[in-house]
């Protein structure tokens, strides 16, 4: 089949990539140049394991293509997802204009049936709403579909390669039988597809994303209590989890929840409830907990130090929202990174994949190691701010010799409790004992 994506941002290029690599010519339409080009020589735009090997093969086997101009690829798919911004405004509501925008273009483009994909994260009833934007300006027969992208940074080709399930919200048979068609090599082997209403399809993916945020929330309020009352959440957390109506995914509390999804999707729903004059009780005490779960340990560190911390050193491992991406939006690193810096801290700072983009927003306003022990050299408090692998053993021998004051305040409970104490640590966690 030949399909277009609009928008070559994290889910349309993985999308695309992925649609390519079932056997479909897929051209990806994007309106930054540079970054068009770029794609065209072989350059990813984003890192995420496993993606380019795939990107290229399919570059190389002519299935993927990439260009600037809406029409051209248009004229050539049958089927166009688009994959696009949806940005919060000021109150917490998706910004639909980038959507609304393609969608008007595509009416006035249009030369046949076409059915119009919607990728991207979008309020319930965005689907009536590019109906009507199409339909503004095209007599021409088509259908919108909503299908909801449920994939993980980090894990973005495993989980669009082997998806836990496909969602299709359409009322059109006809478009229906496309995308059946498109999935059929998931469902084949097993990966159910379910149809439903557009509306019911745009609100399951903030349900779940929604559903996942509240579940770490509550985990990360049932370890500030095991603090209060001396119990410990790793074993609360084994114990909860063995209930399979439990599970034991997504029960890791930490310093809370970050990225480019759960924050925005938490507020958008919270909004689209107000605007319906709904009121998501569970999702605004959600939200308020977790921002304040994610400066925790500043207030641990500041207590630590008597309140003072002016000159401080601060090593921080792990820059990124979680490990295996680059991706710093909405990073609890940084929530603390602004309070240390605020109270007069320094922070010299480790993460070879994130670094950048910290650089990009941050500059010289913190400083940068080459490698984790190096950002220990002087350290007054270690801060663990993303669980990176490569932090899970370290040597704290070496720890030890190289900073200046042997505490560790670990946003991700990357060790068991008393190995840091047994090595002559203050070592601060989340729901354990310090
Ligand atoms: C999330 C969802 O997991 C995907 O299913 C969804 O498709 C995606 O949003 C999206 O809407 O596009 P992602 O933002 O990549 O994926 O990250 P997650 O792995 O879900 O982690 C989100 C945040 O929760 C991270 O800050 C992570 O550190 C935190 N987290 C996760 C915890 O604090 N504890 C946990 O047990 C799990």
């Amino acid at each position: 089949m030949n399909i277009t994506i609009v928008g070559t941002g994290y889910v349309g290029l993985v999308t695309g990539t992925t649609l390519a690599e079932l056997g479909n010519s897929v051209y990806c339409v994007d309106i930054d140049e540079k970054k068009v080009e770029g794609m065209k020589n072989g350059i990813v735009p984003i890192y995420e394991p496993n993606l380019e090997e795939m990107f290229l093969r399919n570059i190389q086997s002519e299935r993927l293509f990439f260009t600037t101009d809406l029409k051209e690829a248009l004229d050539k798919s049958e089927v166009i997802y688009l994959a696009l911004p949806t940005p919060p405004g000021e109150d917490g509501s998706a910004d639909l204009s980038y959507v609304l925008k393609v969608a008007h273009d595509i009416g006035e483009m249009m030369t046949e049936y076409k059915v119009v994909v919607n990728k991207s994260t979008v309020p319930v009833g965005t689907a009536d709403k590019v109906r009507e934007m199409i339909s503004s300006k095209t007599n021409l027969a088509f259908d919108v579909v909503s299908n909801p992208e449920f994939l993980r940074e980090g894990f973005a080709v495993e989980d669009s390669m082997n998806p836990a399930r496909v969602v299709v919200g359409s009322s059109s048979e006809k478009a229906k039988e496309i995308m059946a068609k498109i999935y059929q090599p998931f469902t084949n082997t097993g990966t159910p597809i379910i149809f439903m209403d557009e509306k019911s399809s745009e609100l399951t993916k903030y349900a779940a994303n929604s559903f996942l945020a509240v579940k770490i929330t509550f985990m990360n309020e049932i370890a500030n209590y095991c603090e209060k009352v001396g119990a410990d959440v790793d074993k609360v957390r084994l114990g909860m989890g063995s209930d399979d109506r439990i599970g034991h995914r997504f029960l890791f509390p930490g310093i809370g929840y970050g990225g480019s999804c759960f924050p925005k999707d938490v507020k958008a729903l919270i909004k689209s409830g107000k605007d319906d004059n709904f009121d998501f009780e569970i999702l605004q005490a959600t939200e308020k907990v977790n921002i304040a779960q994610k400066v925790i340990l500043s207030s641990e560190i500041e207590k630590y130090f008597g309140g003072n911390l002016k000159g401080k050193r601060i090593a921080m491992w792990g820059l990124a929202f979680k490990a295996n991406t680059d991706d710093i939006r909405e990073a609890s690193s940084l929530d603390n990174i602004a309070i240390l810096l605020e109270k007069g801290a320094e922070i010299v700072a480790y993460d070879l994949i994130a670094e950048e983009n910290v650089k990009k927003l941050l500059g010289d306003r913190i400083s940068y190691a080459n490698t984790m022990y190096d950002a220990l050299e002087g350290a007054d408090a270690l801060f663990i701010a993303t669980e990176w692998p490569e932090f899970k053993n370290p040597n704290f021998s070496l720890m030890a010799k190289k900073m200046n004051n042997k505490a560790i305040f670990d946003g991700r409970n990357m060790f068991p409790l008393e190995l840091p104490q047994q090595n002559g640590f203050y070592y601060k966690s989340i729901g354990r004992k310090t």
